[in-house]
């Protein structure tokens, strides 16, 4: 028996030498240790051994067990340590090859003119106001002297979400809530820029969704020159300190008088072209005086207070700066037309 124990304990070794890998490792490890295992085997003709001799057996056999067993533990860290080496050296990267080019993209055009209008603001004192795209009729008409069934709803085709909720048509709602929050008192020098919303079908100058900035001041005294001289620094600061602007009559419920300023065409010089339809000009934005009727609603005294309200669109303000003669660029992302305002940045 003990030379069968010890033939047993040479071959379980050799196996376990000769293993190649975790998976047969553990074979040899089943096989030899396990329950129905030949030493297990051997063991159970013990009953045949005098009593002197079964205990020495006994602890021959567990001497060999013990010795297959940590056989296979060494055998195993050596096949771990094999395997991450392998790994490792698989995983070799040269540090000598050269990089792969890293393309960055650039700002969106209509986010850098939303910017630049945007500074050009600030530094005049105008603070920047938000308001929620989703909006209640009341904010974005009945507050703004357009209540319900008013004919002029008309110019502006909504996407309604329940009878009172809407989305915005235009940023003029941002000036309700703006002046309800100043509760009375003045002044309010704000712009807001912004997504809104319109029930147009999408081409080359009109699309469901576009931005708008809008422009507020309240307070004592502001007249109709402040507006204009406003407009002026604007308009020479986007477009060139050679342009002039014009002011034509029009109508906006929320504003009286109301105007609509137009910039000298920049092709022609104001001689007309086919850019600017042969008159010269080009319309930018809608503005006036904000209405007294606007002005109580929000809880202003509209005999001490006065205001003037504006209302572009950066879409069409970038499309005449930068000579984009469709708006549907600015929302289908085509690499080839973002990638032309990386230039300028
Ligand atoms: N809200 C107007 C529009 O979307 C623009 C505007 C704003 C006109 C403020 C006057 C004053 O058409």
């Amino acid at each position: 028996m003990e030379q069968k124990l010890k033939e047993l304990e040479m071959k379980a070794l050799e196996e376990v030498k000769a293993a190649s890998g975790l998976k047969e490792l553990n074979q040899v490890r089943v096989s030899y240790l396990g329950k129905k295992g030949p030493i297990t085997e051997v063991l159970r003709g013990m009953g045949k051994l005098s009593a002197e001799e079964r205990p020495k057996m006994g602890a021959l056999a567990n001497m060999i067990r013990e010795t297959i067993t940590k056989a296979i533990e060494n055998k195993n860290v050596e096949l771990e340590n094999e395997a991450v080496a392998k790994k490792l050296e698989a995983e070799t990267i040269d540090v000598t090859l050269p990089g792969r080019p890293v393309s960055t993209g650039n700002r969106h055009p209509l986010t850098k003119i939303i910017e630049e209008i945007e500074d050009l603001f600030i530094g005049m004192g105008y603070k920047v106001a938000e308001g929620p795209e989703v909006e209640h009729d009341y904010y974005n008409f009945e507050a703004l002297n357009l209540p319900k069934g008013h004919p002029a709803r008309d110019m502006q085709d909504s996407f309604y979400i329940t009878e009172e909720i809407l989305m915005r048509t235009h940023t003029s709602p941002v000036q309700a809530r703006t002046m309800e929050k100043h509760e009375g008192k003045g002044p309010v020098k704000i712009i807001c820029p912004g997504k809104v919303y319109r029930r147009d079908n999408d081409d080359a100058t009109h699309s469901h969704q576009f931005m708008q900035i809008e422009g507020l001041v309240v307070d004592e005294n502001i007249t109709m020159g402040d507006l204009k001289g406003t407009l002026e620094v604007f308009a020479k600061k986007i477009f060139g300190a050679d342009r002039e602007i014009r002011l034509r009559p029009s109508f906006f419920p929320f504003t009286e008088p109301s105007v609509e300023m137009d910039i000298s065409c920049k092709i022609c010089r104001g001689n007309g072209c086919r850019v600017c339809k042969q008159t010269g000009w080009i319309e930018v934005l809608g503005a006036g005086m904000v209405h007294p009727n606007v002005l109580e609603m929000a809880g202003f005294d509209s005999k001490k207070y006065t205001g003037f309200a504006f209302g572009m669109g950066p879409d069409r303000i970038a499309m005449l700066k930068y000579g984009i003669d469709d708006i549907r660029h600015f929302y289908t992302n085509d690499i080839r037309f973002l990638k032309q305002f990386a230039v300028q940045e």
